[in-house]
């Protein structure tokens, strides 16, 4: 079986998503916090890159933030960086949010469906992804998509949380069917390091950090309450209730386990050849 199809037989399965509505879009900031280690951590993967091309010195390098929400990722990056930023999404409601941000004026915001992307062949100088792939059946369409925009040499940066490590989280600990709708849908980093390999792309690297999420048990339970992760809007209700309840009750007798105000990321990066 050619090595394409294989990776995609990996991933198929039952719709994996929900829609970024107003209600969701509105909230979504709220809450959540970037340690600024990962930003940095980005900007450098970024920045050397860039050095080690010196074809991008030639104008601006651009940089496309794909499934940019409300661009809580692009602002910040676009303060670090001296590129010109594109953040594209298929939510006009979570565009809406970016759109009204101040910090985020000079940024190109663009509707658009990663599976169809309406820009040309090798626009693209970078692409940065955060919490993204796990919406797609497939997600070796929207890497080939990244492919085809990325310039020769161009970089794909992606930071998730890769299976293995999502299931021992806070959010999966105590729901059960959380997990079971992740193990569907959210790539292991073995599975996304061959997703990058399949379609094509080089010097395929890995790595993993354990960041600050939120400052104390109290916030962990207030972000899951406010479903701050679409899993939690995938889940039927009761049982959402019914797992909110022992992360309550085990927040309550341990709210200094500081496993609870953690998260474990991936950043996966590969190259176009
Ligand atoms: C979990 S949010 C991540 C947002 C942002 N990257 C971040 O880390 O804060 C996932 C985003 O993917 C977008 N999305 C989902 N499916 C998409 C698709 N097929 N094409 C473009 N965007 C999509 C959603 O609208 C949503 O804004």
């Amino acid at each position: 079986m050619p090595m394409m199809a294989k990776a995609r037989e990996s991933f198929s399965g039952d719709a994996v998503t929900i829609a970024y509505n107003k209600q969701i879009a509105r909230n979504y900031d709220n809450e959540r916090l970037i340690e600024p280690r990962r930003l940095d951590e980005i900007v450098k993967i970024a920045v050397d890159h860039t050095q080690r091309n010196r074809s991008f010195g030639s104008g601006d390098v651009k940089i496309l933030d794909l499934g940019c929400g409300t661009g809580f990722f692009t602002i910040p990056l676009a303060q670090r960086l001296p590129f010109q930023f594109t953040g594209a999404d298929r939510s006009e409601e979570m565009l809406e949010i970016a759109r009204s941000k101040a910090a985020g004026q000079g940024i190109i915001w663009d509707v658009q469906e990663a599976t169809r992307l309406s820009y040309e062949s090798q626009s693209f100088d970078l692409i940065f992804m955060s919490n993204f792939l796990h919406h797609f059946m497939n997600p070796l369409d929207v890497i080939e998509q990244c492919v085809r925009v990325l310039k020769p040499g161009g970089l794909l940066i992606n930071h998730y949380g890769a299976l293995e490590d999502i299931i021992k989280d806070p959010d999966h600990k105590f729901f059960q069917q959380a997990i079971d709708l992740d193990v569907r849908r959210t790539p292991a980093r073995i599975q996304m390091e061959y997703l990058l390999k399949s379609a094509g792309m080089a010097d395929i690297t890995s790595r993993k950090g354990t960041y600050r999420l939120c400052h104390s048990a109290q916030e962990r339970v207030k972000m899951v309450e406010n479903k701050y992760i679409s899993v939690f809007h995938m889940m039927d209700e009761m049982t959402f209730q019914r797992g909110l309840k022992e992360l309550k009750r085990y927040a309550e007798s341990s709210r200094f386990d500081p496993w609870l105000r953690e998260i474990v990321l991936t950043t996966t990066c590969g190259i176009k050849a």
